[in-house]
C-alpha cells in the first residue's frame, strides 16, 4: 500500500553551509517529523526565530517548531556529550523538546577518543583535510571497520565494556604513534558513559517510526548535513567528510526504503563557499572574496573559520542535480548579492590542455587546475530583503535565478532573501 504522507529530502548541493537549516525550519511548519540521516556534530545549522539565533549541530532544525518529532537516524555518528549539551541549552532557552527527540538504536556513538584521534591525525598529516576536529572521520572508520559502538550496545553493560576496552587499547597505541597526549581522555569517556541511561530513554527504531508515520499520512523531512561536494563518494575526495551526504543515503541513513522518498530539494547558495582544504574552482579574486565574506557573514558555524567565497558554480550544481535526483532547488542568500555591480556564473571548466568540460570531474587534483568559463550578468542594485513574490524581484535578479535554474536542471521552488523565517519566496 502506498504511503499517504510525503517524504522530502533536503540536501546541500555545494560544499555545505548552503542554508539548509533555514529551509528545514521553514518547511518544518508543514511536516510532523524531521530526521537527520548522516554526519554528526561537524554540522552547524543556523536558524533565526524572531531576534533569536540558534546554531544546531546534531538536533534536527525542525526542533524549533512546537510539536515536531525530531529523529537522529542510524546514519549519524552521535557525540552524546555534545548532543545533551545542545539538548539542555534548548530547554534552557524555553524550547520544549522533552519527548520530541529520538535517536536510532542503530546510530554509532562518537566517543571522545574519536575527537582526540581526528585532531592528532590531522596534525600529523601531510595532506591536511581541514576537518572540523569533531571526530567524524575516526568514528565512521570504526563503523566501517565493525569496531564501532552503537546506541543498542548500551543495553548490555558487559558487551559495552568489552567493546570499549578493546577500543581504548587500540586508541592508546595509535595516539602514542602519533605523538599525541591522552590527558583528559579518561575523564571525557566517563562523562560520556554517564549519559547512557539518559540516551537509552530516548532511543527508538527510527526507520519503522518514519515508515509508520508515512503510512498514516504524516509528512516527513529528511535533513542532510554538509553538501554534495563533501560526499565521501561523489565529492572532492579526499577533501570530503566521511559520510554520504547525498540524497541516496537519506534512505539508508534513516532506515526507510528509497521508494518512500517523494521529493528531493537541493539547497544552493546564490554564490559558493567552502571551508577547510581542497579546491574551489570558482573562487573570487581576493578583494571580492573578502567583500562577499563580510556581506554574507561567511564564517563557519561550528569552527568559526572564515569561508572562502566563489561565484555560483553551475558545473557543480548540475552534477549535484544529477547525483541527488533533484525535484527542485532552494536558492539561499540572494540578498547578499544585492549591492554587487555584476554577478558571475561558472558554466564550464577549461582544463590545463585547453579543453572545455561541462561535467564535474572525478579527479580532484585536476579540479585544482581548471579555469572556470564565466557568464557575467548585471547586478540589480536594489534590496531583495522585503520581496515575498518571485514576480516582485528586480528584473536582473530574476534573470540570474532563471539562468541558475536552467543550468542546474531543476526548478527553483524557494528563494531565501534574509535570515528571518518570513524572508522567503515560495515559487508555485
Ligand atoms: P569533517 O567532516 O570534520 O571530517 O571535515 C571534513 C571536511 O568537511 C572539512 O573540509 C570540513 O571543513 C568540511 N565540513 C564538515 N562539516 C561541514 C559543514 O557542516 N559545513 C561545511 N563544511 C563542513
Amino acid at each position: 500500500m502506498p504511503d499517504k504522507g510525503s517524504c522530502t529530502v533536503i540536501v546541500g548541493c555545494q560544499w555545505g553551509d548552503e542554508g539548509k537549516g533555514k529551509i528545514v525550519d521553514v518547511l518544518a511548519e508543514q511536516v510532523d517529523i524531521v530526521a537527520r540521516y548522516q554526519g554528526g556534530a561537524n554540522a552547524g545549522h543556523t536558524v533565526h526565530v524572531g531576534d533569536d539565533q540558534f546554531v544546531l549541530h546534531q538536533i534536527p532544525s525542525g526542533v524549533l517548531h512546537a510539536g515536531r518529532r525530531c529523529l537522529l537516524g542510524n546514519g549519524v555518528v552521535l557525540d552524546v556529550q555534545q548532543f545533551f549539551e545542545e539538548y539542555d541549552a534548548l530547554l534552557k532557552r524555553g524550547i520544549d523538546i522533552e519527548g520530541r527527540v529520538g535517536v536510532s538504536y542503530r546510530a554509532q556513538l562518537l566517543m571522545p577518543y574519536h575527537r582526540f584521534l581526528d585532531k592528532a591525525v590531522e596534525l600529523a598529516a601531510d595532506t591536511k583535510i581541514g576537518t572540523t576536529g569533531r571526530g567524524i572521520g575516526p568514528a565512521y572508520e570504526d563503523k566501517a571497520g565493525r569496531r564501532g559502538v552503537r546506541v543498542a550496545d548500551l543495553l548490555s553493560p558487559n558487551r559495552l565494556d568489552k567493546r570499549i576496552n578493546a577500543a581504548k587499547d587500540r586508541v592508546a597505541t595509535r595516539l602514542e604513534e602519533l605523538g599525541a597526549g591522552t590527558e583528559e581522555l579518561n575523564e571525557a569517556m566517563e562523562r560520556t558513559l554517564a549519559l547512557s541511561e539518559r540516551l537509552l530513554a530516548i532511543a527508538t527504531d527510527v526507520g519503522p517510526e518514519i515508515s509508520g508515520a508515512l503510512r498514516s499520512g504524516r509528512n516527513v523531512l529528511l535533513e542532510g548535513a554538509q553538501g554534495t561536494a563533501l560526499d565521501l563518494d561523489h565529492g572532492t575526495y579526499p577533501f570530503v567528510t566521511s559520510s554520504n551526504t547525498t540524497a541516496g543515503s537519506a534512505a539508508t541513513g534513516s532506515g526507510i526504503g528509497p521508494t518512500q522518498i517523494t521529493d528531493v530539494i537541493g539547497i544552493v547558495k546564490a554564490y559558493t563557499t567552502r571551508v577547510g582544504e581542497g579546491p574551489l574552482p570558482s573562487s573570487m579574486a581576493p578583494q571580492m572574496d573578502e567583500h562577499v565574506r563580510m556581506l554574507g557573514g561567511e564564517f563557519g558555524a561550528t569552527t568559526g573559520r572564515p569561508r572562502r567565497c566563489g561565484w555560483f558554480d553551475s558545473v557543480l550544481t548540475r552534477f549535484a542535480s544529477q547525483v541527488n535526483g533533484l525535484t527542485g532547488i532552494a536558492v539561499t542568500k540572494l540578498d547578499v548579492l544585492d549591492t554587487l555591480d555584476e554577478v558571475k556564473i561558472a558554466t564550464a571548466y577549461k582544463t590545463a590542455d585547453g579543453r572545455t568540460r561541462e561535467f564535474f570531474p572525478a579527479d580532484t587534483w585536476s579540479l585544482a587546475e581548471v579555469e572556470p568559463v564565466y557568464e557575467t550578468m548585471p547586478g540589480w542594485h536594489s534590496s531583495t530583503c522585503d520581496v515575498r513574490r518571485i514576480e516582485d524581484l528586480p528584473r536582473n535578479a530574476r534573470a540570474y535565478l532563471d539562468r541558475i535554474e536552467e543550468l542546474t536542471n531543476a526548478p527553483v521552488c524557494f528563494v531565501s532573501v534574509g535570515t528571518k523565517r518570513s524572508q522567503i519566496i515560495t515559487v508555485d
